[in-house]
């Protein structure tokens, strides 16, 4: 029987926080996810799916307006364009037996404001937009989650943001709706070679009533040899998750085109102002 103190071991290695507790199913879920990359054929069934989806609206929304959809995308040829998309990560997206992609759906809300002859004044500001990005991170955490619970495994694929255009023809999503990001889900082929990879410690993250620049100072050097630990353990060596964030934040280009966001938000009505 899995213990709570190894899943902190496998989050942690040596930073691991140290607590009396018992597991109970739900951290044992949230503890053990990992991204899960490759899939085997069988399939996710709809009652699994409706459970999924269940999860994902039973998840907190900002002042109840339930601004999140998302498309299940079966057709093949409209998912091998989203494949494309994706890049280096389209192997998942063509193999899972699910594909979603997650929008941020004001188009619902403005068809009932246009019944009840009232304007949409508020859609064109960032909060709009935040509020969006934000209920659907949250709607669809819970639909991993609940995949997780359920034996299946999934991974994101923030790689849609690569090219908007293609992704909104492809979906025929009409002014006020933006695909966020997807989620590919199904039952992991346990061959892939992945396992719990390694957070920062808390002391790194966690600041008590005022913020700390230097909290993460002592630390992250040693979380960088659990990660490299990590990686060595997936076949990669030299691998510094330092090393990850200079190459990631340091240059716009390796974003892929992803840093034309803004642009193809205005395109869809959230002006972000
Ligand atoms: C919003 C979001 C977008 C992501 N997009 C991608 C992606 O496009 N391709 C990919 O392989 N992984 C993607 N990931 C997965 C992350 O790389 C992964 O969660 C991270 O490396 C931590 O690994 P773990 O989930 O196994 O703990 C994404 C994760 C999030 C939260």
């Amino acid at each position: 029987m899995t213990r709570i103190e190894d899943l902190l071991a496998a989050r942690y290695g040596a930073f691991a926080p140290q607590v009396k507790a018992e597991l109970n199913p739900t951290l044992e879920t949230l503890l053990s996810h990992r991204s899960v990359r490759q899939f085997t054929d069988e399939n996710v069934t709809d009652d699994q799916l409706k459970l999924i989806i269940a999860a994902a609206q039973s998840a907190s929304t900002s002042s109840s307006l339930q601004v999140c959809s998302v498309a299940i995308v079966n057709d093949k040829a409209k998912r091998e364009r989203l494949a494309e998309v994706c890049g280096a990560s389209g192997e998942f997206v063509r193999q899972a037996p699910v594909f979603m992609v997650w929008l941020i759906d004001f188009a619902r809300a403005a068809s009932i404001l246009e019944l009840q002859q009232i304007d949409t004044n508020t859609f064109d500001l960032i909060e709009s937009t935040s509020l969006g990005f934000l209920d659907l991170g949250i709607a669809s955490q819970n639909a991993l989650l609940a995949a997780e619970s359920l034996g299946l495994g999934g991974v994101y694929a923030g790689s849609l943001r690569n090219d908007v255009p293609s992704v909104i023809e492809t979906l025929k999503l009409p002014k006020y709706v933006f695909p966020a990001f997807g989620l590919a889900i199904g039952h992991p082929d346990r061959a892939e070679k992945t396992s719990i990879k390694p957070r920062l410690p808390q002391a790194a993250v966690v600041h008590y009533d005022e913020y700390n620049p230097d909290a993460w100072a002592d630390t992250v050097p040693g979380y960088d040899e659990e990660f490299a630990k990590y990686y060595a353990g997936q076949g990669v060596s030299n691998a510094s998750w330092m090393r990850t964030l200079g190459k990631r934040l340091s240059n716009p280009e390796i974003l892929h085109g992803r840093q034309q966001l803004r642009m193809h938000l205005e395109a869809q009505g959230f002006d972000s102002k």
